[in-house]
């Protein structure tokens, strides 16, 4: 949570750094500031509460901060309310009126992450001489390389490494020093930080999308490194000061895919790259008719050795997770759990040796998650990674990776991402049934052509979309909503009611349909909305049937149904219909309804549907 950039290079910084914040704000929207330096001057700071577009205003769209050498951050709130004083940059000198103006302190920074033993080490900086003006961790950090800097030899390495040695948690830095101009310092731990160089031009960001415009030549700098940023040019050191050689990755996606496109959120535009994201994934590991993991380093012996999955995620990741419990069970008949990371993490799970441990990440940096991976390598079981962002910290460190092709997805909401995770999931399902012989080669083949089908038919069900914004108008003054299904319809409905309720912020409720009498039908009211996923042929009779005991006590049904199952309307008061699909895979069909859904009863009640309060894309904080 929270996005951080930096730039220094030929060009005026603020602009560039006001443009990288903006594709971050999904990372953290409650504050945001600048820290630019003009040449040996000192930096100036200008922090404002709010989105960006504040500290857009506030700086004259970055104009009135010349220089070419600065640093940014927009901030998700954790230690401190969000407020002027609490937004980065921080100082470690003397803070003037709530922070912004000339700073005459030694060093500025902005950091993203969590610093677990800020209390201790302010109490020691405060021994020390040290005044605190804002709540926040990250003014603990600031000032504790200073006190380095200053006790030792005035060299910012040494004071980088001796801090990161002393503080706990997580973080991704960026310093100036007052004494180093045409530099800035960054340092990581867990926190996520790339820098991208193009000629005579250095760029840092929390994320991908914040320098796809200005270069695609970027480097990953390792956890516990510090890096020295000049105008185009890096050089990376470990926690002994020793100089490291880390190679440039290519990033491929396009700029444009970082981007509006002329649609009016990120989120609506998301709805509707799914056909390519799923078709993209698909084609990454079907090749000639057969699904080739190979490049996820997963052989077929390894495949056919293993006695037990366990899917571990975060949110939507997790909600993927559980549909893939259905369908991965089903095809391969191996045990599969689904749990969520954060609770995994900390369970001592029994975990048999030859299982193995799947994470699912669009970010890659979700904190829960990747410990969880950490947790399942330290038992020694074999970990395989459905990630979305290349080169991130799940991607690093798993055995394996199967990346999904989503491009950048900006939306704090997924919808891509999820798509495309279900859609590598599929073909690990498929797969792991074809070699383990628990489905012959016909079904496999069956089973391949109906996945294929997948990009066509989301983009079917997109084309009908205005029924969907007509209803979603109707109904964006509820109260309470309820997704009830069985089977992957469950899973399904367990994404499609935290797509309404994250963004609509109505209270909605995701219940296994023959679960609804055990005390949740006692909150259904007249004209309570009940929304029902119906895909499942031998199950939709029986959600029918729950359905109608909540119509039964007033409430308005809703379906989504198979195309041809016409006799839902006998029951629903409103249906919408998806195509046809063998039922494995029916989830990537029936939660576009329910994404669109959820977006347009956003937008209905004038909300912010790209970020919802309170909320932040990519959560590297427990
Ligand atoms: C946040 C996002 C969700 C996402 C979850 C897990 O809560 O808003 O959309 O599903 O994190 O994120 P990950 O990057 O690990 O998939």
């Amino acid at each position: 949570m929270c996005g951080i950039v930096g730039f220094i290079g030929d060009h005026q910084a603020a602009p560039i750094l006001l443009d990288g914040l903006s594709k971050l704000e999904y990372r953290g929207y409650d504050s945001a500031g600048l820290a630019v330096r003009n040449g040996t001057d000192p930096a100036e700071v200008v922090k404002t509460v709010g989105r960006l577009k504040n500290l857009a205003e506030k700086t004259d769209d970055g104009k009135a901060l010349p220089g070419c050498c600065g640093i940014g951050h927009t901030r998700w709130a954790t230690h401190g309310e969000p407020s002027q004083v609490n937004a980065h940059p921080h100082v470690s000198g003397n803070c003037t009126g709530s922070g912004s103006g000339k700073v005459e302190s030694e060093v500025v920074g902005v950091h993203n992450g969590i610093i677990e033993n800020y209390k201790e080490l302010k109490e020691k900086l405060i021994r020390n001489g040290y005044t605190f003006y804002s709540d926040t961790d990250t003014e603990v950090i600031i000032k504790l390389v200073d006190y380095y800097y200053k006790k030792y030899i005035q060299d910012p390495i040494d004071a980088i490494m001796k801090t990161m040695v002393r503080v706990r948690g997580s973080y991704a830095i960026e310093l100036m020093f007052k004494d180093h101009p045409g530099e800035i310092w960054a340092a990581r731990k867990g926190s996520p930080m790339i820098i991208g160089v193009s000629d005579g031009e250095t760029y840092i960001a929390s994320d991908v999308p914040a320098i796809l415009k200005y270069t695609r030549k970027v480097y990953y700098i390792g956890d516990l490194q510090c890096a020295k940023i000049t105008a185009g040019d890096v050089h990376f050191y470990d926690l002994n000061g020793d100089e490291v050689t880390i190679e440039p990755t290519e990033i491929k996606w396009d700029a444009e895919s970082a981007e509006k496109g002329g649609y009016e959120h990120f989120m609506i535009k998301e709805i509707h790259e799914q056909p390519k994201a799923v078709e993209d994934t698909l084609a990454s590991v079907i090749k000639d008719g057969a699904i080739d993991l190979s490049e996820c380093g997963l052989s077929d012996e390894q495949i056919k050795d293993i006695s037990a999955i366990t899917i571990v995620a975060c949110g939507s990741a997790w909600h993927v997770g559980m549909t893939l419990q259905y369908a991965i069970e089903d095809l391969t008949r191996l045990p599969v759990r689904v749990e969520l990371a954060s609770e995994f993490r900390y369970r001592n799970p029994i975990l048999d040796p030859r299982s193995l441990v799947i994470v699912i990440s669009q970010s890659g940096e979700t904190a829960d998650t990747l410990e969880a991976l950490r947790l399942a390598k330290s038992h020694g079981i074999k970990t395989l990674a459905i990630v979305n962002v290349v080169g991130s910290t799940i991607a690093r460190e798993a055995d394996n990776v199967f990346y999904t092709l989503a491009g950048p997805e900006i939306a704090v909401a997924t919808t891509k991402a999820y798509s495309a995770q279900l859609a590598a999931g599929y073909t690990i399902a498929v797969h792991f049934g074809f070699v383990r012989g628990t489905i012959d080669r016909e079904q496999y083949d069956a089973y391949i052509a109906d996945l294929n089908t997948i990009p066509a038919k989301i983009q079917k069900i997109l084309e009908d979309k205005e029924r969907l914004q007509w209803f979603a108008a109707k109904f964006a003054h509820i109260r309470d909503a309820f997704f009830i299904g069985r089977g992957i319809d469950y899973s399904t409905c367990l994404e499609g009611s935290l797509k309404m309720k994250e963004i609509s912020y109505i209270h909605s409720e995701a219940y296994a349909a023959g679960e609804l009498k055990h005390g949740t039908i006692s909150l259904i009211e007249d004209q309570t909305l009940v929304i029902g996923v119906l895909t499942q042929n031998k199950l939709y009779e029986k959600t029918v049937s729950n359905m109608v005991e909540c119509k039964s006590r007033g409430a308005y049904l809703m379906g989504i149904a198979s195309y041809g199952k016409y006799e839902v309307e006998d029951h629903c008061n409103f249906v919408t219909y998806v195509p046809s699909i063998d039922p494995h895979f029916s989830a990537s069909l029936a939660v576009v309804p329910l994404q669109l859904l959820g977006y347009y009863i956003s937008i209905a009640r004038g909300l912010d549907a790209d970020k919802p309060r309170n909320l932040a894309k990519s959560v590297t904080v427990e």
